[in-house]
């Protein structure tokens, strides 16, 4: 059976044939939050690690009744578009969004996550832009998917989220949300100009964005979790990522 730090890891999908075919047939379990007959096959107890959006809200709900929270311990991976409100400044450069900036409560997904917050004692990780291998965001740039605006891009390697779950798992507050990014944010521009500095990133033609983006403040993350990043530098980490992705 698989272990990480002396636990025994399981991985869920709505499709494990398919979707888990690279891990063993032992830590693969069916669940689909649409599906309550799937519900069961999550093993009594065990802490959970809740990696889509938590929504619909009477799905989750549901969902939750099954659940011996706070004994089980519930990780779910929010995003750091719960702070996009239609009321959001528009002041440049925009100002450090901490875990107390309000947050979007129309959106289903935060509904869902607060739902599971304040009733299930989850700890919420309000995820910055994941990137990492055949995440690349050098190829983002190159579909044209972003172009050289002067947005705000907040950004976390997938193998720092990772690790970063398994510490809320074991030592986040329960009820508590915490800001999930590498802790610089950078405008897309300034990435932009390093890409083609240094990778000759070529571009599609982009759509001009204006917006402000967001500083997401990682202060309390480091104060209570104390973790150290693996890959602090986004650059030393796209060139790790260049050098596999294109091989
Ligand atoms: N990608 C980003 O840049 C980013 C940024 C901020 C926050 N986040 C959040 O971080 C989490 C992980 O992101 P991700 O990009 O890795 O997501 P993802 O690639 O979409 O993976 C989520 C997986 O959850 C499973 N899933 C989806 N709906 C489900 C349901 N109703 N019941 C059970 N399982 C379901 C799916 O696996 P199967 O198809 O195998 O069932 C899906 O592949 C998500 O909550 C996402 O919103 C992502």
């Amino acid at each position: 059976m698989g272990t990480s730090q002396g636990r025994t890891v399981y991985a869920t999908s709505r499709n494990p044939l398919t979707n888990l075919a690279g891990i063993p047939s032992e830590q693969r379990l069916q669940f689909d939050l649409e599906q309550p007959s799937t519900w069961g096959n999550i093993p009594a107890s065990a802490d959970l690690t809740w990696c889509f959006p938590a929504t619909p809200l009477e799905q989750v709900q549901a969902f939750a009744r099954t659940l011996d929270a706070p004994a089980q311990r519930l990780v779910v991976l929010g995003s750091t578009s719960a702070y996009d409100a239609p009321s959001q400044s528009t002041e440049y450069p925009p100002p450090w969004t901490d875990e107390s900036s309000p947050i979007d409560l129309t959106k289903s997904r935060v509904q869902g996550e607060e739902f599971l917050r304040t009733n299930c004692g989850a700890i919420i990780l309000r995820v910055a832009g994941i990137y990492g291998p055949g995440r690349n965001p050098l190829d983002w740039i190159r579909s044209g998917r972003v172009g050289p605006s002067r947005k705000y891009v907040n950004l976390i390697h997938a193998e720092d989220l990772a690790s970063i779950c398994l510490l809320a798992l074991g030592k986040g507050k329960p009820g508590e949300a915490y800001n999930v990014s590498d802790g610089t944010p950078r405008t897309w521009k300034e990435i932009y100009a390093t890409a083609q500095q240094r990778w000759g990133v070529a571009t599609a033609v982009v759509k001009e964005d204006g917006s402000t983006g967001k500083r997401i403040s990682t202060a309390k993350l480091r104060a209570e979790l104390g973790y150290i990043l693996k890959y602090p530098d986004l650059y030393e980490a796209l060139a790790m990522i260049e050098s596999t992705d294109r091989v």
